[in-house]
């Protein structure tokens, strides 16, 4: 169980240039950094304004260009409160999490970043549930799931979770049709309002037209996306993705990152992302740059546009990758 979230594609944050594999920034800025980055984070950390694993967490870690954001109101969906994770005993302890913090709100499309190493599996698989904390709390909707049982977990996952892999984890034997509708049935929908949820959601994803198909007939991308709306179809209280786009072509991966924002603009989606890729990352409203097991900075986009965020999120990506000597 110990690496179910796995990373083939070497990370952005490595001091070698981008992976021909890795989607790559469409814009044409380049990846590697540059002095005008480094001064500019430099000026970043000299103001003072970044956070080192602040106990408080996210909302002490505000990055200098973090543009004002209209509060989002009621409580958090996601509220990660100093969790640790250790793996090994005695000889061997590695701290994967050492107190990480922050919340996630409601409508927010939050990516995670970091270094290789640096915890963000962990930090995925602690709050899917596949992995339990060693310290610390994760409250979803109200509920602190780092207290239940088996039972209880089991339901959450299949209630309030929505999930989106590297690779799509479709069933092979199973149509689009049938993939995403398996979600409904485990869920306990009655069969007769299934067909018209999973039609209307695979036509807003853009996979109507592959419904009746198997997935080794389907392309990478239309696969995804059948996935997505697998994910979707259950309207959980969280989405989470890793790599949703880590083993996609730069053109699929524009197309899902485009559906995502869509699912978390106009469907109103939760979205947490865990990627390397700084392109995915600028999709979102808000990265959190994980380093050695905490939040190390944070970036939120505001009104930005993309590509400006992009900017910025190279400007960090530069810089961890700049200092980063472990690489594991
Ligand atoms: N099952 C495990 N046993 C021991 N160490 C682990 C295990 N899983 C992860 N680690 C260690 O925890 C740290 C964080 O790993 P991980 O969360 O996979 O990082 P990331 O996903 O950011 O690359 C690394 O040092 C890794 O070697
Ligand atoms: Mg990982």
């Amino acid at each position: 169980m110990a690496e179910v979230y796995t990373e083939p594609v070497p990370s952005a944050f490595g001091a070698e240039p981008a992976d021909p594999g890795t989607p790559l920034p469409l814009d044409g800025r380049g990846a590697g950094p540059d002095g005008a980055a480094l001064d500019g984070i430099a000026a970043t950390f000299a103001r003072g304004n970044y956070g080192t694993a602040a106990p408080q967490g996210a909302s002490g870690v505000r990055a200098a260009h973090a543009a004002p954001r209209p509060a989002s109101g009621g409580s958090p969906i996601l509220s990660v409160r100093s969790v640790e994770k250790v793996f090994g005993s005695r000889d061997s302890v590695t701290h994967a999490l050492a107190g990480v913090s922050f919340d996630v709100a409601g409508g927010e499309f939050v990516g995670i970043m970091g270094p290789s190493g640096s915890g963000k599996t962990t930090l995925l698989n602690c709050v899917s549930t596949i992995d339990t904390v060693t310290s610390g709390h994760i409250i979803v909707g109200g509920r602190d799931i780092t207290g239940m049982s088996r039972r209880q977990l089991a339901k959450f996952r299949r209630d309030d979770l929505g999930f989106i892999f590297q690779d799509s984890n479709l069933l092979d034997t199973l149509t689009g049709f049938e993939n995403i509708a398996l979600a409904l049935t485990i869920k306990g929908e009655p069969a007769r309002s299934i067909p018209a949820k999973v039609n209307a959601m695979a036509a807003r994803l853009g996979v109507d037209g592959v419904l009746q198909k198997y997935p080794y007939q389907m392309s990478g991308g239309q696969k995804q996306r059948i996935a997505a709306a697998r994910a979707m179809v259950t309207d959980p209280k969280l989405i989470l993705a890793d790599e949703p786009t880590g083993a996609l072509d730069s053109r699929a991966a524009t197309v899902m990152l485009e559906i995502m924002e869509m699912m978390n603009r106009q469907m109103g989606a939760t979205i947490m992302m865990v990627t390397h890729d700084a392109f995915a990352a600028s999709y979102t409203n808000r990265v959190l740059f994980i380093k050695d097991g905490a939040v190390f900075n944070e970036l939120r986009r505001g009104d930005e546009a993309r590509d400006a965020f992009f900017a910025r999120i190279m400007e960090v990506v530069s810089f961890l990758g700049g200092e980063a000597g472990h690489v594991s």
